[in-house]
């Protein structure tokens, strides 16, 4: 009996569906080799986590914004995996924060520093990932099925969520970078595959060839732009006309509306990825854990915002009409610390645990009669509770003591005074109220006469606290 000859019992597949027999005869790459590539991987991994997180705050552009928040995560979610299987293999994670090449290391930087949000999607799409993704087909087609299994399988998983990301990207570039001004940049894709060669592609396997090419974006080291911008969509930013809590909890008003005002604020949530991006950023040298249970709960906090542009569209309500404002994620990120931040954060979502916060929501999805509303309503809930066990997990030991912890959080909070008159007197806003128009259009949807007391609405943000003390805004 030879490899050709050998029959598995009555024909049934072998190895336990992971090879032919002679597939699993290949020697393919040592222990050591695969551990200097996952390496490679890995420093990708975190380097695309680091890029998409550090351009979420200051994109405008909404869908790229929320593109990027659901990218860094799963990135995270990589790095993750492919630490616990250099641990696997005879090392101890060691090395992992090293670059492992300079070319690599030019390679990314350049991305980061990318001066447009053209330049950035050409580099990550079409450059980064596409060549991690080479980087990992090359490793299954080297490596011995049959021992490397497990490297397999989490290769696998990362092409999947890689060719998606691709995907996205090759249409973001389709809709936003037009011929000539991607043209204009090949200069630089030249430049960054350059990088690439001298460090003998992104996995290390080929021949280095090329010189080491002269950086161009990165020359001046990137600074994170932490002041958030927004498209032309939303408008008048500083907007507090409408105070969506004290709508919310007004126990005579209809759950109908209070529903819309729910979607309102569940959209204005994009401000927490703007100012979570901004503490992940800012903060160095925490275990990788922390920057993947952040990076979660941005991705959450990014989903809230959709569902609210979602109910807003199928309750034909146009969202822009609402006042989407940057109030929350511009304060805090230009006058607080990261740990300020993550404080007030903390603060604010432990507060939706009690009896009148996402329960009260999720209640007041299903009295609505809106099924949408109740769904969303249950999932928003349960990634809060999600939220915070990840801040007693890492805000409070920073802090110390759960009490210490929350009073500090409530301190930092209370130290950001309302600006209602600053930014009025300063000709930002007239703190317009919007609600009718919205809560009009809803009712034509619906096809009901509007109750008078929730179209009278008028209550405004003027003194007070952008939480109630107890209510939240945001999280
Ligand atoms: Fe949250
Ligand atoms: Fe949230």
């Amino acid at each position: 009996m030879n490899i050709e000859t050998y029959k598995s019992y009555r024909g049934l597949p072998t190895l336990a569906g992971l090879a032919t027999i002679a597939e699993a005869a290949k020697p393919g790459l040592s222990v050591e080799a695969v551990v200097a590539r996952h390496k490679r991987y890995h420093y990708a991994f975190v380097r695309l986590h680091e890029i998409f997180t550090a351009r979420i705050t200051a994109e405008p552009v909404y869908e790229l914004k929320t593109g990027f928040s659901h990218h860094a995560y799963l990135c995270a979610e990589h790095v993750q995996a492919l630490r616990n299987r250099v641990a696997e293999m005879r090392e101890p994670p060691l090395g992992l924060e090293d670059v492992p090449h300079e070319g690599l290391g030019v390679f990314f930087d350049e991305i980061l520093a990318a001066p447009t949000t053209e330049a950035l999607l050409v580099g990550l799409y079409e450059e980064a990932l596409p060549a991690l993704d080479r980087a990992l087909e090359r490793h299954l087609a080297d490596t011995n099925p049959l021992v490397d299994a497990p490297s397999i399988r989490l290769i696998r998983f990362a092409r999947m969520e890689l060719s998606d990301m691709i995907d996205f990207g090759r249409q973001c570039i389709e809709c936003l970078v037009a011929d000539k001004t991607h043209h204009e940049l090949s200069g630089w894709i030249t430049m960054l595959r350059q990088s690439l060669a001298v460090a003998g592609e992104l996995d290390g396997a080929s021949p280095a060839t090329a010189e080491m090419p002269t950086r161009q974006f990165s020359k001046k080291p990137f600074v994170y732009d932490r002041v958030p911008r927004r498209d032309e969509r939303f408008q008048d930013l500083w907007n507090q006309g409408v105070n969506a809590e004290s709508f919310i909890y007004n126990a005579d008003l209809p759950a109908k509306p209070k529903v819309l005002m729910m979607l309102y604020k569940r959209l204005r949530e994009i401000d927490v990825p703007e100012m979570m991006a901004s503490i992940i950023v800012e903060t160095k040298g925490k275990p990788w854990e922390y920057y993947r249970d952040m990076s979660r709960q941005l991705w959450d906090e990014a989903r809230h915002a959709m569902m609210g542009e979602v109910g807003f569209v199928a309750l034909g309500v146009d969202w822009t009409t609402a006042r989407i404002t940057h109030n929350w994620s511009y304060r805090l990120n230009t006058e607080c610390t990261p740990i300020e931040r993550h404080a007030v954060l903390y603060f604010i979502e432990q507060g939706l645990m009690t009896k009148t916060g996402k329960r009260y929501e999720w209640e007041l999805g299903v009295e609505s009669g809106i099924p949408l509303a109740a769904t969303f309503q249950d999932y928003d809930w349960a990634d809060e509770v999600l939220h915070a066990q990840l801040g007693r997990l890492w805000y409070i030991p920073q802090i110390g003591e759960w009490k210490e912890a929350l009073a500090y959080g409530d301190k930092c909070w209370t130290r950001i005074l309302s600006n209602w008159h600053a930014v009025r007197d300063q000709g930002l806003t007239k703190h317009e109220n919007w609600w009718p128009l919205v809560y009009q259009q809803a009712c034509a949807a619906w096809n009901n006469p509007p109750n008078a007391q929730a179209l009278a609405f008028s209550e405004t943000y003027e003194g007070q606290r952008a939480d109630l003390k107890t209510v939240a805004s945001s999280g």
